[in-house]
């Protein structure tokens, strides 16, 4: 099939590559003409693990191509809307603006029976309002709503092999014309047994913000249990595996320690909390701004532990932060608790050296007032306190013994519970986390 793949950001990008990869013939468009160069040379924009190796094998097919111009969707039978959702600047909402724009310039190339497929994470009844927008101004062109579940660090994986595929789409022959079409895009993914289901637009817009909500709350479920392992000489990690254990609760989600960031999860909740607002069931969701605080009071918390190992003062210590990304396997900074924490310590007079195996670049583009490192070593150097933020591999795997010959004190601070407790305390490291006792 020829399909359009309108923004190429970490969702969009994957998603035409993948395409392509399935047997189909994809344009991706892109306003950034910067962006569209890159990937039409086989460059990711971004680091995705498994993305670059799928993007060049998908050019070399010859099946997949890049443009700035609308005009290269003209042709294609299936469009799909990836762009951003972003939180609007000074509120809770989603900006919806990319979405609307996208549709509303995918408008002049549209044919009758075209399927538009909105996969942008969208607050509920934006679906209807763009269908009504299509409707009019391109009659006989359908939309329907096909959202996205990937993670980034596995979205090559996710969008190759998902673990559900949720269509809305419209009452009627409309409807089952959608259907029909999605089903033949998707068709190795359907023929490999991948749950369906097909629902209507607003079922299908919000099943993704409730999937989000529930992650987030997840998480901050077992940060709220860490306050209080705090409080009471608890540890947190065995806590987390021993409720894991009963499978109805499942141990996935809950890693107690900085919380969460990312381009998703804190705009997803909040965006969530102000559409409901809107609809006048804004009691339904008060428990979000719960989970937000449970989250956001994790980041002061870490800030609170490095002054306290630090002898009560963060002024003139030199602290090692270890990960800047929100995630592993991931150069994104959006809303990353790791920046957060940086920023606050050298707020308070602390000499930061941040280091990160992927994010550094686009670190010293957004927060060029910190100090930035290319290794381990190199950050740790004659530190006072070393913060392990975003628990990339290479952190979890340092050997204690030889990373203590760089530091000035050997202290360190877990802040994603990811490290091995008494091989660092036997190498004579203080080891603090959050959510379990001091050594
Ligand atoms: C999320 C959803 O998982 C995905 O389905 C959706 O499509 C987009 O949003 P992503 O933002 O890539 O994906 O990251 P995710 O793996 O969900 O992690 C989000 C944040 O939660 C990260 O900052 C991570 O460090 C944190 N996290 C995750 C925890 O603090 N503890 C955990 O147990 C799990």
């Amino acid at each position: 099939m020829k399909l359009s793949v309108i923004g190429c950001g970490y969702l969009g990008a994957v998603h035409a590559a993948a395409m392509a990869e399935l047997g189909h013939e994809v344009v991706g468009v892109d306003v950034d003409a910067a962006k569209v160069e890159a990937l039409s040379a086989g460059r990711a924009p971004f680091y995705e693990p498994g993305f670059e190796d799928l993007l060049r094998r998908s050019l070399e097919s010859g099946r997949l191509s890049f443009s700035s111009d609308m005009a290269a969707a003209a042709g294609a039978g299936v469009h799909f809307v990836c762009v951003g959702t972003p939180q609007k600047r000074g509120e809770y909402a989603a900006d919806l603006r990319y979405v609307e724009d996208a549709t509303e310039s995918l408008l002049g190339v549209l044919a009758p029976g075209d399927l538009v497929v909105g996969k942008s994470t969208v607050p509920v009844g934006t679906a209807a309002r763009l269908a009504e927008m299509v409707a009019d101004k391109a009659p006989g062109a359908i939309l329907a709503w096909n959202p996205e579940f990937l993670r980034e660090g596995f979205a090559v994986q996710d969008t190759l092999h998902p673990d559900r595929l949720v269509y809305g789409v419209p009452s009627g022959k409309d409807g089952e014309t959608a259907r029909a079409r999605l089903d033949e895009v998707y068709a190795t993914i359907v023929g490999a047994g991948t749950p369906l289901v097909v629902t209507d637009y607003a079922t299908a817009e919000m099943v993704k913000t409730a999937a989000n909500s529930f992650l987030a709350t997840k998480i901050s479920f077992i940060n709220a249990m860490a306050e209080l392992c705090e409080a009471t000489g608890a540890d947190v990690k065995q806590l987390a595996d021993a409720i894991g254990h009963d499978d109805r609760i499942g141990r996935k989600f809950l890693n107690a320690g900085l919380g969460f960031g990312g381009g998703c999860l804190p705009k997803d909740i909040r965006a969530f909390m102000a559409r409901a607002g809107e609809l006048g069931a804004d009691q339904a969701l008060t428990f979000l701004r719960e989970v937000d605080n449970i989250n956001m009071r994790r980041r002061i918390r870490m800030v609170d532990l490095a002054r306290e190992v630090c002898g009560g003062s963060l002024l003139g210590k030199r602290v090692a932060v270890l990960g800047a990304a929100f995630k592993p396997d991931s150069d994104d900074i959006r809303d990353s608790p790791a920046l957060n924490v940086a920023a606050q310590l050298g707020l308070q007079g602390a000499t930061v050296r941040v280091t990160d195996p992927a994010a550094v670049d686009n670190c010293k583009r957004d927060w060029p007032q910190l100090d930035y490192a290319d290794t381990a070593e190199e950050a740790a150097e004659r530190a006072d306190a070393v913060l392990l933020l975003t628990e990339w591999k290479q952190y979890r795997e340092l050997d204690p013994v030889a990373f203590g010959q760089v530091v000035a004190q050997k202290r360190v601070l877990d802040g994603r519970n990811a490290l091995d407790r008494d091989r660092w305390e036997a190498a004579g490291w203080s080891y603090r986390a959050l959510g379990r006792r001091a050594g």
